[in-house]
């Protein structure tokens, strides 16, 4: 049996179901209880927690790979990158106590001790953890991750749906390099049957500027936006208004920083092979057509961690 936090959210569920194929039985951590959801009924759920220790020990008993996924996006009331570092540590304990042979623990490309941005920062730290842990480990860093349930990609066709011109923070210039999140769970699985320590990154095959990933979306979605260039400051000014209008947050400062220093983009061969390319042409009919909310997702409906 392996453990997989988020087995109801995005990558992890990706890992589960990737699992599942492979006929190795799941139990998940999450915050959610799921109802409905078709995976509930295949796989064991116990509760995302780190405050229960002998809980979350319990909740790992048994289990031979650990795909740990948790990690929280931005900092907002009571979540603080601190915290999540925090709790990760706390996780990592238990799988030890518990044991558990070899974790498979999700980061994310550029990592660094000396970022400026707490999540690239927070994220290094984790790794630091994860190595010094004792346990067998996969560090597995991804790009910027696409597929179903996204949030990025979604909400850029949803404000090209509606408004007449989309803002693009400089020139648009910086590079990403997608990675579909199905290429992340076959990585993270491989990763995970292995017996070595590793560390890759998780990247596709295309590298494209910000804007042409926009364009994409224009193209796909038939949207007939007019794409202009406008100061990231302005950019992130019209982000915090559509943000309070949508009570969410859409972009922060941290984030597009992290964009435009090209931080989701590996400097490794890239073991990722679906394009993005296709993924958005076909799927731009479904793409926007809502709009996703990371707070209402994440944040709102749960007690922090
Ligand atoms: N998405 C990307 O483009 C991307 C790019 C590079 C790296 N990554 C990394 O990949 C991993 C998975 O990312 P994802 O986008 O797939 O995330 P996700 O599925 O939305 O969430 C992953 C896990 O973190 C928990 N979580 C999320 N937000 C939280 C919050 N505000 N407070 C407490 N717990 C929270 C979720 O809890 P529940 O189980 O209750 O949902 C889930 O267990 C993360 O480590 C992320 O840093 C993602």
């Amino acid at each position: 049996m392996d453990v997989v936090t988020g087995a109801f959210s995005y990558t992890g569920r990706a890992i589960a179901e990737e699992l599942l194929r492979r006929g190795r039985p799941v139990r998940t951590l999450s915050r959610r209880d799921a109802p409905g959801d078709p995976l509930a009924e295949r796989i064991e759920r116990a509760a995302l927690q780190f405050r229960d220790v002998r809980g979350l020990r319990e909740a790992l008993a048994g289990a031979d790979t650990l795909y740990n996924t948790y990690w929280v996006r931005f900092a907002h009331g009571e979540t603080t990158f601190d915290r999540a570092v925090e709790n990760t540590r706390v996780l990592l304990r238990c799988a030890r106590e518990a044991g558990v042979r070899r974790i498979v623990h999700v980061s994310v490309t550029s990592p660094s001790l000396d970022s400026p941005l707490p999540y690239f920062r927070g994220k290094a730290q984790v790794e630091e953890d994860v190595r010094g842990s004792a346990l067998s480990y996969a560090i597995v860093r991804p790009t910027l991750v696409f597929g179903p349930r996204d949030i990025l990609v979604n909400n850029i066709a949803w404000a090209l749906r509606r408004a007449p011109v989309f803002p693009v923070a400089g020139a648009g210039r910086y590079r990403v390099q997608p990675v579909a999140v199905e290429d992340v769970a076959t990585i993270c699985i491989d990763a995970g049957a292995s017996e070595e320590d590793v560390v890759r990154d998780a990247a596709g095959p295309e590298t494209l500027s910000y804007e042409e990933l926009v364009r994409l979306v224009v193209a796909a979605t038939g949207s007939r936006a007019r794409i202009v260039h406008l100061p990231p400051r302005v950019v992130l000014a019209l982000g915090r208004i559509t943000g309070v209008l949508r009570r969410d947050v859409l972009l922060t400062p941290e984030e597009l920083a992290g964009l435009q220093a090209e931080l989701l983009v590996s400097r490794e061969a890239p073991i990722g092979a679906a394009s993005f390319r296709s993924w958005v042409a076909a799927n731009g009919e479904s793409l926007g057509r809502g709009y996703v909310s990371e707070l209402a997702r994440n944040f709102r409906p749960y007690d922090p961690l």
